[in-house]
């Protein structure tokens, strides 16, 4: 056989077999992915999630016009939820005349860059933006829908394009919410006669119908609105904005475990890497989120990486007349509490109809910032210690109505430590300064502790320390770096 006949052959044989393993790879690349091996293949994305722990939440849309007061009634005197972006539902807007408000927006005092600069300046890595809230309106241009910014506001700009560029620009994760089961313009009842005829069980919330528009439902089905508005709009943003970290479904009541798969399905098949929150529904998702402001007692049980979303003051959409805001100490504890639970915090502004940021809520952004600025190390890139909190503050943390009811009440005293840790470091933050020495008792020797080290983040970060029976004994010498609290590294040997 001469040797350009015999190369032939093994040519023709090599063919076959890769051939032959086209084949079998074209046949495993053709049976649809399940969710357990879409949501396993995100492995580094949810890392990067844990390591980023706080970002900024944007509720922005038509409802920041009334801002909470429709014809002379507050949220409070209206029914429903009361935050602000509900005032379609709370006051039973016609569609018709809720629509009347885009002709009036026209955010002229908005400021992209500023907005993605007070998230870089305030210490976040990443936003999360309403492109679509319950209402309808895209703040997006959208080629799916005319109900949206460009189409039926005076404003010619793409929101979220902006946003999205401005986010690029300061190395801002970003990311989108959608709205995907509740539109009081366009998905008719929301989905609820058709998910009960569906044999969907008839659970406490579905009796109380909550979300579903009911004083003027548009007149197509559910099914029309999904196939036509919702899984369109969803492709068009993932399209249109093609480096996203998380796509933040919301409000999942109504729709079935077919409808939350596609709505899943959609998300990996443009950006496989993104994560999908777990309000697309029925157990689905890359991440939990225990609760609207709500942190979780019972972080151990919760399997995937979780979020924690809070509001500046008591209402996501700008509500003109709530100045309940909580104190840059007060965001310092959400913080470190979440993450001291292995959590992320994402923290909401509702800016104004006019693009402004209320200055409240600025400041109070900023002061964490700084804190963060010193003290970051301790709360990024760490993850949950075997001890959480040690000290006599105790806060059950359980919503926004539960806030907004009692208040923020706490006595923080310089014997409460919160706990992270990365690496060999543990590090123990506190928002009160001691008068003496402090004692960290989770360090007793006893514990089979060896430290190595401990110092106080910041510049000046020599501290006097001695492990005793008792625990880790520290001085600080005085210093108060910031008045909001400390923190401070122990190295283990
Ligand atoms: C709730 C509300 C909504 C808000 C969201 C934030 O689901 O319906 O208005 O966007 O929580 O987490």
């Amino acid at each position: 056989m001469t040797q350009s006949i015999r190369i032939g052959i093994l040519a023709i044989a090599f063919g076959f077999i890769s051939c032959k393993q086209k084949e079998t790879k074209v046949a495993e690349e053709t049976l649809p992915l399940t969710y357990e091996q879409m949501t396993a293949s995100k492995e580094e994305s949810k890392e990067a999630f844990n390591d980023a722990k706080y970002g900024m939440f944007i509720h922005w849309g038509l409802y920041s016009i009334p801002g909470g007061i429709w014809n002379g009634k507050k949220m409070e005197e209206l029914r429903g939820p009361r935050v602000a972006e509900w005032i379609q539902f709370g006051a039973q807007i016609p569609r018709d005349e809720y629509a009347e408000l885009a002709p009036q927006f026209n955010p002229t005092d908005f400021d992209a860059d500023a907005v993605a600069k007070l998230a870089k300046d305030a210490g976040m890595k990443y936003l999360v933006i309403t492109s679509k809230h319950h209402d309808g309106f895209a703040m997006y241009d959208s080629k799916v829908s005319e109900y949206d910014i460009t189409d039926a506001s005076p404003y010619p700009k793409d929101i979220v394009q902006e946003l999205y560029d401005a986010c690029q620009k300061y190395d801002i994760d970003f990311g989108l919410y959608y709205s995907h089961n509740i539109d009081w313009m366009d998905a008719n009842d929301c989905g609820l006669s058709e998910y009960l005829a569906s044999g969907g069980e008839e659970h406490a919330r579905v009796k109380r119908k909550a979300g579903v528009n009911t004083w003027d439902p548009s007149p197509n089905t559910f099914t029309e609105y999904l196939n036509n508005k919702a899984y369109p709009q969803v492709e068009e943003i993932l399209t249109k904005f093609p480096n996203m970290t998380t796509l933040w479904y919301d409000y999942p009541h109504y729709v079935t475990p077919e409808q939350s798969h596609k709505f899943y399905k959609i998300a990996y098949d443009l950006q496989p890497n993104m994560l999908v929150n777990s309000r697309v529904g029925n157990d689905l998702g890359d991440f939990d989120i225990p609760g609207d402001n709500k942190i979780p007692n019972d972080h151990l049980a919760i399997t995937k990486p979780w979020q924690t979303v809070g509001t500046t003051n008591n209402s996501w959409g700008y509500k003109s007349y709530d100045n309940d805001w909580k104190s840059p100490k007060e965001l310092l504890f959400w913080l470190t509490e979440i993450v001291s639970k292995g959590g992320n915090y994402m923290l909401n502004i509702g800016p104004k109809a006019s693009g402004e940021v209320p200055q409240q809520s600025i400041d109070n952004l900023l002061t964490v910032g700084e804190w963060l600025n010193v003290n970051g190390e301790a709360i990024y890139n760490t993850r949950k210690w075997d001890v959480t909190h040690e000290g006599p503050t105790k806060l059950n943390m359980d919503g926004t109505g539960d806030r907004e009811k009692h208040g923020f009440v706490a006595e923080f005293t310089s014997q409460d430590f919160w706990f992270t840790q990365k690496e060999n470091n543990i590090y123990a933050i506190a928002f009160q300064y001691p008068e003496n020495k402090i004692l960290i008792k989770s360090f007793k020797n006893e514990n089979d502790f060896e430290i190595k080290a401990v110092e106080l983040l910041g510049e000046n970060s020599a501290v006097e320390w001695k492990q005793t029976d008792e625990g880790l004994e520290v001085d600080l010498n005085g210093q108060q770096i910031d008045k909001n609290g400390y923190a401070l590294k122990i190295s283990l040997k």
